[in-house]
């Protein structure tokens, strides 16, 4: 067998057998494949698309490319993930939310991924935080506190790993076969029994159609089946950006204030409850999605969420300090105001143009080697259907160089009506 039959085989629309797809992600994690040869594979199967039995076959040999944990000692653990969007910082609010009902949290999470956001990204924000820890540690930080959240540093499915941060330069992240095969090989390969995953739909989302976003629901959900875990999975809107704010940093802090009750903005206190809800049940937490939901609540408003969050911080090497007192956190050099240009209603704020500029802005990477701003990004006071009046301040450009900031704000970021 060798790589150039195998890419040849794919480019010219045939199906890979299961050996031919072990071969390659054997070869490509022990380095024996190149970049550019995984590149052009990559690239015929997001062209070319996989079968549900090639899909099966990529997830397993990803998910059993390095150590597969057991997570048995633990509970019943209930996982989540989200398949990528813009200003998506559901986890940070929604798992310390989980872990305060006493639903044990082991999740490993992933970077930023083409226009969308990364959880990772944003907790080492967190000065200290440590989201590199070995395996025992991870076990031990969830026994201890209920809760630990890491990144794709474990020996854990390594394959995807790399083939995560390659798609990612090479324009191959939205494809059903490449995106299923990614979360499902983590989730088997981290260990939860259960997952509920929120397949976002909209302009700021990989699937941009109902109808692709239900295929990609489908499948996962049959290789969940096919695995032995109880797959959920849960559509939401990501037409426009999550919350109020875009960015590492700035999505730390919201997430803190929302945790904090500050305040809770509607999509976010949707997609909380409807994920959380089915997490519950699935644990065997709640009877009723209502029930469930109340609880969700309950949890976030007794600041209970915010206490389990702050111990998770905490128990990660993280400085606590800085989640106290969210002004510690470093600024943009350049926070320059998003105007309104005329009074009307908003009718647009499209998340991918957002995201888009925001990895323009360096909150995300061009080339797998660039490290990211975390202090860049956006805040949105005002979101689709709210009023405005001409001159009014609709939100802020938080940057490091002003000429990119006033190109920016040259665009047009929202749509009045
Ligand atoms: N999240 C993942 O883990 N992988 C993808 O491909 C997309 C979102």
């Amino acid at each position: 067998m060798n790589i150039l039959d195998i890419i040849a085989k794919k480019r010219d629309k045939n199906e890979l057998t299961k050996e031919e797809i072990e071969y390659f992600v054997k070869g490509y994690t022990e380095g024996m494949i190149t970049d550019y040869q995984a590149s052009a594979l990559v690239m015929a199967i997001y062209i070319n698309g996989m079968n549900e039995r090639e899909i099966t076959d990529l997830t397993l040999a990803m998910a059993y490319s390095g150590d597969v944990l057991d997570l048995s000692s633990l509970g019943e653990v209930v996982d989540k993930h989200s398949t990528g969007g813009v200003g998506d910082k559901i986890t940070l609010i929604l798992m310390p939310i989980i872990a305060s009902l006493g639903i044990p949290v082991a999740k490993m999470s992933g970077r930023g991924l083409g226009f969308t956001g990364g959880t990772i990204d944003k907790l080492e924000s967190i000065p200290g935080y440590n989201t590199n820890v070995p395996v025992d540690k991870f076990i031990d930080n969830v026994k201890k506190v209920g809760i630990s959240l890491i990144g794709q540093t474990l020996n854990l499915a390594p394959a995807d790993k790399k083939l995560y941060s390659l798609r990612d330069t090479i324009s191959c992240t939205e494809s059903i076969p490449l995106i299923a095969s990614s979360i499902m090989s983590k989730k088997i390969a981290s260990g939860a029994n259960k997952i509920v995953i929120d397949v976002t739909c909209g302009s700021g989302a990989f699937m941009k159609s109902i109808e692709s976003a239900k295929e990609l629901a489908r499948v996962m959900t049959k290789i969940g089946e096919l695995a032995n875990k109880e797959t959920k999975c849960i559509i939401t809107d990501m037409n426009q950006p999550v919350g109020h704010s875009v960015g590492n940093i700035l999505e730390v802090i919201e997430a803190i204030d929302i945790l904090k009750g500050k305040y809770l903005p509607e999509d976010v206190k949707n997609i909380i409850t409807e994920l959380g809800s089915n997490m519950l049940i699935l644990a065997g937490k709640a009877n009723s999605i209502e029930e469930a939901k109340g609880k969700i609540l309950e949890n976030l408003s007794n600041g209970k969420g915010y206490d389990k969050f702050v111990q998770l911080v905490q128990n990660q090497g993280g400085d606590i300090s800085y989640i106290e007192n969210t002004d510690k956190f470093s600024k943009a050099k350049f926070i320059l105001p998003i105007i309104a240009d005329k009074t009307g209603i908003i009718d647009k704020l499209d998340a991918l143009t957002i995201g888009k500029l925001s990895v323009y802005l360096g909150a995300g990477r061009m080339k797998k080697e660039d490290d990211i701003q975390k202090e860049v990004g956006f805040v949105f006071n005002k979101k689709v259907g709210d009023k405005v009046q001409k001159g009014e301040t609709l939100g802020y450009v938080h940057a490091n160089d002003e000429r990119k900031a006033n190109e920016v704000l040259g665009m047009p970021l929202y749509d009045i009506k």
